[in-house]
């Protein structure tokens, strides 16, 4: 992973401070707002980031690190690392040219980072695959109410080469978030980031609809289901690709999760953005994987290095996704900064297994951290 830092130019951002501020100088104050920005007073938020300091790696030595690997099967594949690019709906926004999400599939494709691609795109989900290359892409669903519209959507992903499919499950009403709502500010519900559904055949039909009910309450229902487990045979019945779910923190979400056949577990807060006074993910992370018995547990919120991906996979993180990270990459230098910010991760990450001996990732267990060491 050190070799991908090669070529890296003094101007490019090494640390998560220097590449926030940076972010912030690139956006425009509206966009700026809703990316960094978090439920409530962003208590939750924080904590996120702030929980991974509770814990220290123990460093070993001698066992022979100067090889690592950090390879891992997920869902059938094999992927080079276990770090992905968490769904993040208003990406298409960050980039210069306003194709964030297109820029985002390409740096997927230069260094094997799969990213889960939002409903909520500006370019639609076909064209986000086309760029992909050999790296696996994920498709999240935001459940539409519209059953037809929902099935259109994951039928869509299947056809476009989507190698599973992560129902958020979170984000049925947004959050109480207070930089947006001063200023009125909701990407999606001014129209962007939307293609997806403006392309769908299903969204289309009810757009003609001569019953002006039908369009508000498809539009209304976008986001708007809130799923019960009842629907989970639905869900599941909607495709044979790994079906994930997204926003469990609960193990007792996790075992019904599991006794509804789901593959994986995906467990986020939300990176704070949707209730605020929550526990940070982080804590709920070692419960989730002990429920989920063995189901790959994917895991975001909070995750700002390399530091951070090692303990969480130490406390049984399958892989470990970041959000507003490659969001800020991608606003400060486009494609190049996303792909720096993914390879500075990596880099970092792997360095630590070196250091303090823990080459593989079956290393990293639960006994390779302590809880609770004193901070500043
Ligand atoms: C998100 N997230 C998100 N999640 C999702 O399932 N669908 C989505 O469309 C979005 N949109 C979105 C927009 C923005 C601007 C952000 C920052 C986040 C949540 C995302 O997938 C992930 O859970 C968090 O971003 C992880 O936390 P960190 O890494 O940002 O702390």
């Amino acid at each position: 992973y050190l070799d991908g830092l090669r070529g890296v130019t003094p101007t490019q951002p090494m640390d998560f401070a220097t590449l926030e501020q940076r972010a912030q100088a690139a956006l425009s104050p509206s966009v700026w707002s809703y990316v960094a920005g978090g439920a409530g007073d962003e208590h939750t938020q924080r904590a996120n980031v702030r929980a991974f300091e509770r814990y220290g790696l123990v460093p070993r030595m001698m066992v022979g690190a100067a090889q690592r690997d950090m390879s891992v099967d997920l869902f059938g594949t094999r992927l080079a690392s276990p770090l992905f690019m968490a769904p993040v709906g208003v990406i298409g926004l960050c980039a210069q040219d306003g194709h964030g999400d297109l820029a985002t599939a390409r740096a997927a494709a230069r260094t094997g980072v799969p990213m889960v691609a939002s409903t909520l795109t500006v370019d639609p989900l076909e064209d986000v695959a086309a760029e992909f290359g050999d790296t696996p892409g994920f498709f999240q669903l935001y459940t539409p109410t519209d059953r037809a519209l929902a099935e259109s959507l994951v039928k869509r992903a299947e056809a476009a080469g989507y190698k599973g499919i992560v129902v958020t499950l979170d984000t049925w009403v947004t959050g109480w978030r207070p930089r947006d709502l001063s200023t009125s500010n909701f990407p999606q519900l001014r129209g962007h980031c939307l293609a997806n559904y403006t392309s769908d055949p299903r969204f289309q039909e009810i757009a003609a609809s001569t019953d002006p009910t039908d369009l508000v309450r498809s539009w209304v229902g976008i986001f708007g289901n809130p799923l019960t487990w009842d629907d989970l045979p639905w869900l599941r019945s909607l495709t044979d690709l790994p079906l994930i779910l997204k926003g469990i923190c609960h193990p007792e979400d996790v075992r019904r999760a599991r006794d509804g056949g789901v593959d994986g577990i995906y467990c986020s807060n939300h990176g704070g953005r949707q209730a605020n006074g929550g526990l940070p993910a982080l804590a709920a992370l070692p419960g989730v994987v002990e429920a989920a018995d063995g189901m790959p547990v994917l895991f975001d919120s909070g995750v700002r290095s390399g530091a951070d991906v090692i303990k969480a996979l130490a406390l049984g993180a399958t892989a470990v996704g970041v959000g507003r990270p490659y969001a800020y990459g991608l606003a400060v230098g486009g494609d190049d900064g996303l792909v720096h910010v993914l390879r500075s991760l990596l880099a970092e990450a792997d360095l630590i297994m070196a250091v303090d001996g823990y080459p593989t990732l079956a290393d990293l267990t639960p006994e390779a951290l302590v809880a609770s060491i004193p901070c500043g």
